[in-house]
């Protein structure tokens, strides 16, 4: 099903050149389910014919204040009233200009203006005008003022030139506006979310390490946000891109990964452990580069500490929540872990559908049994994780000492 059903879109086009991705965008909204009105001004009727948008949502574009087709002649007050969100994409240098002053002299600047909804906008602009002063005081005023924004990012330009600017993907902005939909069951709550695998140094340039590229943990800490918490990422080696609003603490062995959650563990209501963290370090560890012998090569083990017992051992334990990936007989695998670990929540996975793969399939075990999530993208199985905890954690406010 759509993950914008029953939701009521306004789109806004302003003209630059950008304004032919918006078609891409209304079609995207719209197979999420939304209802999508357009409004246009009339420079973006320059780039794209109104007639285009719309064919694609099935519904007349408005572009004049003085548009007889509604009943009231009031189109600013009757398009933005019922409405879930106004996304503004692209949205120009001028156009951002214009909502910093309040200015209402056009049908869609009045619209934001006149609004009771959000306002998200996609800016879009060559890159001088993106660096300009006065166009990055206008965005800190706009972001003062509480209008989400949803890129630009970097790259090539229409214009010739390269670098920031260019309006986010249409794809990349239709995910955005799923998440900012997300119910903020969890908002305020402290959670800290380990992720990706631990690296085990042997010598000054080999190591040990587990298979693990972070997507899972990376996509629990990305619903954690969305359900308005507020999140700290640790996380071992991975080459992903983390998200912006998470507080991000890059480890690289399990010692390091242990000792930065046990110093911020008083501070945390939920811990999730994502993280393929390595049962053993090597203990005769060189600081050089090992030299091939005769003798050949014998490494010996030493335990690392289990974070996760650790943190549901300390005092004031947070709410924890582990994950577990076995190769067979996940299901006795899994409840055991759960027992031996002491922990409320545990999620189990088969490697076999998790490696290598941006889909899963999580089982959650807790104290009434088993709930099966249906296979689907990390980040759904990461928000029906995230929904399972709004049931089972009970917050009890913690001290807040300083990070
Ligand atoms: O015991 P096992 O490694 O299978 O348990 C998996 C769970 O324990 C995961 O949540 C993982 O992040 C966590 N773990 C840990 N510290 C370790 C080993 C695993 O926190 N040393």
């Amino acid at each position: 099903m759509g993950e914008l059903v029953d939701k009521r879109i306004l789109l806004g086009l302003t003209g630059g050149i950008a304004a032919y991705k918006a078609a891409d965008l209304a079609r995207g909204l719209i197979k999420e389910g939304a209802d999508v009105q357009v409004v246009m001004t009339e420079a973006a009727c320059k780039f794209v014919a109104p007639l285009t948008l719309q064919a694609l949502t099935g519904k007349p574009v408005f572009t004049s204040m003085w548009d007889d087709r509604i009943g009231n002649g009031m189109p600013h007050i009757e398009l933005s009233r019922d409405r879930d969100l106004i996304v503004v994409a692209p949205a120009t240098a001028d156009f951002i200009a214009k909502l910093v002053h309040g200015a209402a002299d056009d049908l869609l600047a009045t619209l934001c203006i006149a609004r009771k909804s959000r306002l998200m906008i996609a800016p879009a602009m060559n890159r001088q005008m993106w660096e300009n002063p006065a166009t990055q005081r206008n965005i800190r005023q706009l972001r003062d003022d509480g209008i989400f924004m949803e890129g630009p990012g970097s790259g090539d330009q229409a214009c010739g030139e390269n670098g920031m600017g260019r309006m986010s993907e249409p794809a990349q902005i239709v995910e955005s506006i799923i998440s900012w939909f997300q119910p903020k069951l969890l908002a305020g709550a402290r959670i800290i979310v380990t992720a990706g695998p631990t690296y085990e140094p042997i010598d000054a340039v080999r190591g040990i390490t587990n298979l693990s590229s972070g997507r899972m943990g990376y996509a629990v800490a990305r619903a954690a946000l969305e359900s308005g918490a507020d999140v700290t990422l640790i996380s071992g080696r991975t080459s992903l891109v983390p998200p912006s609003s998470a507080t991000l603490i890059p480890v690289v062995t399990a010692r390091e990964m242990h000792d930065q959650v046990m110093s911020h563990v008083a501070d945390t209501d939920i811990f999730i452990s994502v993280a393929a963290v390595a049962d053993y370090r090597v203990k005769n560890r060189d600081e050089h580069k090992k030299k091939k012998t005769d003798a050949g090569l014998k490494l010996e083990f030493t335990e690392n500490p289990d974070i996760l017992e650790s943190v549901a051992a300390s005092e004031n334990a947070p709410f924890c929540v582990g994950f577990a990936a076995e190769s067979r007989d996940l299901e006795t695998y899994a409840h055991e872990k759960r027992l031996r670990k002491n922990i409320p929540l545990l999620a189990a996975n088969l490697v076999q559908d998790a490696l290598n793969s941006h889909e899963n399939e999580l089982i959650l075990i807790d104290d009434e049994g088993m709930h099966r999530l249906a296979r689907s993208p990390k980040l759904d199985q990461a928000r029906g994780l995230i929904r399972h905890i709004t049931k089972l954690y009970k917050p009890s406010r913690k001290p807040v000492t300083a990070r």
